[in-house]
């Protein structure tokens, strides 16, 4: 399963602002960071000591095996999930320079790992009945609207090139997606994938989620 749709906004997003991350962390709190992730992978059984696996490598495996098991494997990638997020808890310094510590090859794959940790924070905490209810149908829409859902972010992109304020854009491109969600399966699907933008939109640049200008509808 697709664990966040946004992927190409929010590169935009990333590349239009700075690409040189300002977070960092001491050597010793860098060191127990990677032990997260270094434990986060063993549940995949992908095997790390000091370097993070390619982004994609990762992200397919996860994908991989939901894909396989479906449903019911769903909480096991959660519960590795919250590990890692209750690993990370102390660090507050952590960012997606942590990732160029673990060598990340550049600063997209940095981001990629920054991005997929918000999301995954959603999926499998405030969303989690969402991410377990709507699983199958939203498998589905994916497979069937994914191009719909690629065309939300490309207007996306479109409108900030032709100065549309770009809390605006997203805020747009997210109700876009959502609709392409809830047409397909339901409201509250929708909401799941405006959240998941939202998480991520978040992490790459919060101004906008933080300023209140993009939102999302509640479930029902
Ligand atoms: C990891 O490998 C073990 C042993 O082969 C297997 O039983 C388990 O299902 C694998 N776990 C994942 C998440 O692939
Ligand atoms: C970043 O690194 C990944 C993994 O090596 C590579 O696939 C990708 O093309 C690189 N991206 C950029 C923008 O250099
Ligand atoms: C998820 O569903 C359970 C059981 O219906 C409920 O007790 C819990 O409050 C729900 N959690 C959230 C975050 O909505």
């Amino acid at each position: 399963m697709s664990r966040f749709l946004s992927f190409c906004l929010l590169a935009a997003l990333v590349s239009a602002t700075s690409a040189q991350f300002t977070d960092q962390c001491t050597t010793q709190d860098y060191a127990a960071i990677t032990q997260c992730y270094v434990t986060y992978m063993a549940g995949y059984n992908i095997s790390m000591t000091t370097t993070v696996p390619e982004y994609w490598s990762f992200h397919f495996a996860r994908r991989d095996l939901l894909d396989a098991d479906g449903l019911h494997i769903q909480p096991y990638v959660c519960q590795l999930g919250n590990a890692l997020s209750n690993c990370l808890a102390p660090y507050s310094c952590m960012g997606p320079n942590a990732y160029m510590q673990m060598n990340a090859a550049n600063t997209t794959e940095a981001t990629d790992y920054w991005i997929d940790l918000a999301v995954t924070e959603y999926q499998c905490g405030v969303g989690y009945n969402l991410t377990m209810t709507e699983f199958y149908c939203m498998a589905f829409c994916r497979d069937r609207y994914q191009p719909n859902i690629d065309q939300c972010d490309a207007q996306a992109a479109i409108d900030m090139k032709n100065g549309m304020d770009p809390c605006a854009a997203q805020q747009k491109d997210f109700n876009c997606q959502a609709a392409v969600y809830r047409n397909c399966c339901d409201w509250n699907a929708g909401v799941y994938i405006c959240n998941v933008d939202v998480a991520g939109s978040k992490a790459v640049n919060p101004a906008c989620v933080n300023a209140g200008l993009v939102t999302c509808p509640a479930p029902r």
